[in-house]
C-alpha cells in the first residue's frame, strides 16, 4: 500500500480532473476492476465511444408527420427530425444510459440543452418515444426534436449521470467525467490523500460509507435514485414510481431504519454489476426470515427464489423494460399497484 502511494505521487496522477477511477485504482484494485462494467460507471457515454451509436450507423423512427434519423459519421452522431418541409439537424452531445433499458440523447440548440424526444430501446433494438414524451404533442420542429431543459434540469441530468458536472450548484462541464465514478460517491481523492499520515489515511479524511445506517444509505443512494420524502411529497404515484427504490423499499414491511440487513448495500455492491438472478438474493431474505426469533415470519409457500415472487418485475409504460418492485410484499392476483 505504501509503495502504491509513492508510485501514485511519482506519476503525479492525482490531479483533480484525472482523479477518477485511475487515481483510485492504484491502491484499490478490487473496486476499480469491477466498477468499470457497471451501469452506473457508464450512465453517461461520450458519443465518440458510445457502443450503441457505433453499432447502429442509422436509426430511423416515424411519429405522425415527423421523421427521425440518427446517423453516424466517423466519431460523431447526428440527430435529425423533419416534418416534410423543414429539417432540423444537430450533433448529439451526450448519450445517457448504458442501455440496459434504453438510451436518451442530449444536445444543444443555441446554447440550450434538450432531451431527445426519441430514445433507443434495447428490447426493440431501435427507436421509440422517450418515456414521458407520449403525453405531449409537439407544435413545432424544435419541440419535435426534444424537450428543452431549463438550467436546473440540465444540471440535475448531468449531476446524476456523471462526475464533477456541477460546480457551486451550477452546470459546469469543464472537468466533467462521464458516468458515476469513484469520486462522485466517495468525494475528493486529493482530500483523501492530503489526509494521509505515514501512508495511512486518518479518520475523517473520507466519509466512511460502509458506516452509514440503513436510512442514511437510502438517502445517499436516493440523491440519484430519489429519496422517500421526494416521492412522498412530489410524486409520482402509481407505476411511475417503480424506479424509485428507496421509496418503494421504505414502504415495505421488511424495512427497518436501524437494521443493516435491509440496506441497499446489503443486496447490491455498488462496485459490481447488478446480479440478475433472483434466487441469488435468497440468503439476503433469509438473513431475517430464517430466524423466526428475530420477529420475521417464514414463508408457507417456498424456501427459495424469494425475490421472484415477492419483488415482482413490472412494466413501466413506454419503457419497454421490466423494473423490480422494491416494495417487498405478498402479491395478490389482480391487485392495484400499491402506493
Ligand atoms: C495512494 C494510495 C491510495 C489512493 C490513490 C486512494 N486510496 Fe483510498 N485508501 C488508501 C489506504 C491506505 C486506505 C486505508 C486502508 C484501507 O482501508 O484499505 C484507504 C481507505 C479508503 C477507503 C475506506 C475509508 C474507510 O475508512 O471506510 C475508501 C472508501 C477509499 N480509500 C476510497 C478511495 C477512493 C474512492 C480513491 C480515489 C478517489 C482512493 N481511495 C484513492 C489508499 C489510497
Ligand atoms: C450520482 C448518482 C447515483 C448514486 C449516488 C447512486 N446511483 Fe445507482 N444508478 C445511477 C444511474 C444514473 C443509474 C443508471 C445507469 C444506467 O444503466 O445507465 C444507476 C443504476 C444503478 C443500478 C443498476 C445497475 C445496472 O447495472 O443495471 C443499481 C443496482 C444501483 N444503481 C444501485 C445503487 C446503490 C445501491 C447506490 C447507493 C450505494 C447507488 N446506486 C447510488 C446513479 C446513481
Ligand atoms: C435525480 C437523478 C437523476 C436525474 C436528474 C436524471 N436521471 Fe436518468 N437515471 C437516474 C437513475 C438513478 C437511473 C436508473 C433507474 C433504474 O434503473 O432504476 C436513471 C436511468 C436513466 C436512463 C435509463 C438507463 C438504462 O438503464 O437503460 C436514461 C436513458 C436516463 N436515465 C436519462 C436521463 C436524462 C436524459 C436525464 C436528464 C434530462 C436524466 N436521466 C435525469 C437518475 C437521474
Ligand atoms: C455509487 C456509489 C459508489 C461508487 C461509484 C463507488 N463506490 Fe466505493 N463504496 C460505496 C459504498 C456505499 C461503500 C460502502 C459499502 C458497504 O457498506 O458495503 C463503498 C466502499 C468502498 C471501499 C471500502 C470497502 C470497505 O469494505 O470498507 C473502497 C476502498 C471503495 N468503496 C473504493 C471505491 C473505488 C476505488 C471506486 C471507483 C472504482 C468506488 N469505490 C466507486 C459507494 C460507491
Ligand atoms: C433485499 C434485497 C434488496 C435490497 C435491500 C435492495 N434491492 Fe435493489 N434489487 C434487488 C433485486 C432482487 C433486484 C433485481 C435483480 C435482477 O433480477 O435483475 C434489484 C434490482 C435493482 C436495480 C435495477 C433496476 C431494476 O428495477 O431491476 C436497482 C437500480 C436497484 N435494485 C436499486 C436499489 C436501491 C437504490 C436500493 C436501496 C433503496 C435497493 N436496490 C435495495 C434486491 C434488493
Ligand atoms: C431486515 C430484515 C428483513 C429482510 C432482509 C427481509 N425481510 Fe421480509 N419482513 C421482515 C419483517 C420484520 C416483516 C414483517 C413481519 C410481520 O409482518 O410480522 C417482513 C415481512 C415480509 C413479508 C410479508 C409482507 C406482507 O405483505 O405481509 C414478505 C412476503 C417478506 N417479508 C418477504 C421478504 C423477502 C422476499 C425478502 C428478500 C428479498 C425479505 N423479506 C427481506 C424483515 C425482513
Ligand atoms: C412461488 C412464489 C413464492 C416464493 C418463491 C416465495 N414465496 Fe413467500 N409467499 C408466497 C405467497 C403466495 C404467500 C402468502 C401465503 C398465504 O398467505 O397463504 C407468501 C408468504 C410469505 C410471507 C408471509 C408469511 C406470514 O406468515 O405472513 C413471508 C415472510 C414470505 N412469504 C417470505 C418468503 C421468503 C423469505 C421466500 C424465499 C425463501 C419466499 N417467501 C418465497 C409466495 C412465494
Amino acid at each position: 500500500m505504501k509503495y502504491a502511494f509513492l508510485l501514485a505521487l511519482l506519476l503525479g496522477g492525482i490531479s483533480a480532473s484525472a482523479a477518477t477511477t485511475a487515481a483510485c485504482a492504484t491502491c484499490h484494485a478490487a473496486q476499480a476492476r469491477t466498477h468499470g462494467a457497471t451501469g452506473m460507471a457508464n450512465a453517461l457515454e461520450d458519443v465518440r465511444t458510445c457502443d450503441i451509436l457505433k453499432s447502429h450507423p442509422k436509426l430511423v423512427f416515424q411519429e405522425g408527420s415527423y421523421h427521425y434519423e440518427i446517423t453516424r459519421d466517423g466519431n460523431a452522431s447526428q440527430y435529425q427530425v423533419s416534418d416534410g418541409k423543414q429539417t432540423l439537424r444537430v450533433p448529439i452531445g451526450w448519450a445517457f444510459g448504458l442501455g440496459s433499458a434504453g438510451q436518451t440523447y442530449v444536445f444543444q440548440i443555441n446554447g440550450r440543452y434538450f432531451e431527445s424526444r426519441v430514445s433507443y430501446y434495447k428490447a426493440l433494438n431501435g427507436l421509440d418515444l422517450t418515456v414521458g414524451a407520449q403525453s405531449t404533442v409537439p407544435s413545432n420542429l424544435e419541440e419535435a426534436a426534444g424537450h428543452a431543459l431549463d438550467k436546473e434540469a440540465a444540471r440535475a441530468c448531468f449531476n446524476c449521470h456523471a462526475t464533477h458536472a456541477s460546480v457551486d450548484r451550477k452546470l459546469d462541464l469543464s472537468a466533467m467525467v462521464p458516468g458515476v465514478q469513484c469520486e462522485r460517491c466517495h468525494g475528493s481523492a486529493q482530500a483523501h490523500l492530503a489526509g494521509f499520515r505515514n501512508g495511512q489515511p486518518h479518520v475523517g479524511a473520507m466519509r466512511q460509507l460502509s458506516k452509514m445506517s440503513t436510512d442514511e444509505t437510502s438517502e445517499f443512494c436516493g440523491q440519484c435514485h430519489r429519496t422517500w420524502s421526494q416521492v412522498a411529497t412530489n410524486g409520482p404515484h402509481g407505476i411511475n414510481n417503480i424506479r424509485f427504490q428507496p421509496y418503494r423499499l421504505t414502504n415495505s414491511k421488511c424495512y427497518d431504519v436501524d437494521d443493516a440487513r435491509i440496506r441497499c448495500t446489503a443486496c447490491h455492491d455498488p462496485h459490481r454489476e447488478v446480479v440478475a438472478e433472483p434466487a441469488s438474493y435468497d440468503a439476503k431474505c433469509q438473513a431475517c426470515h430464517a430466524a423466526v426469533k428475530a420477529g420475521a415470519k417464514k414463508c408457507p409457500v417456498s424456501a427459495s427464489n424469494c425475490a421472484g415472487c415477492h419483488m415482482p418485475r413490472l412494466e413501466l409504460l413506454g419503457s419497454h423494460n421490466l423494473f423490480t418492485d422494491h416494495q417487498i410484499r405478498i402479491v395478490k392476483k389482480n391487485e392495484p399497484y400499491p402506493n
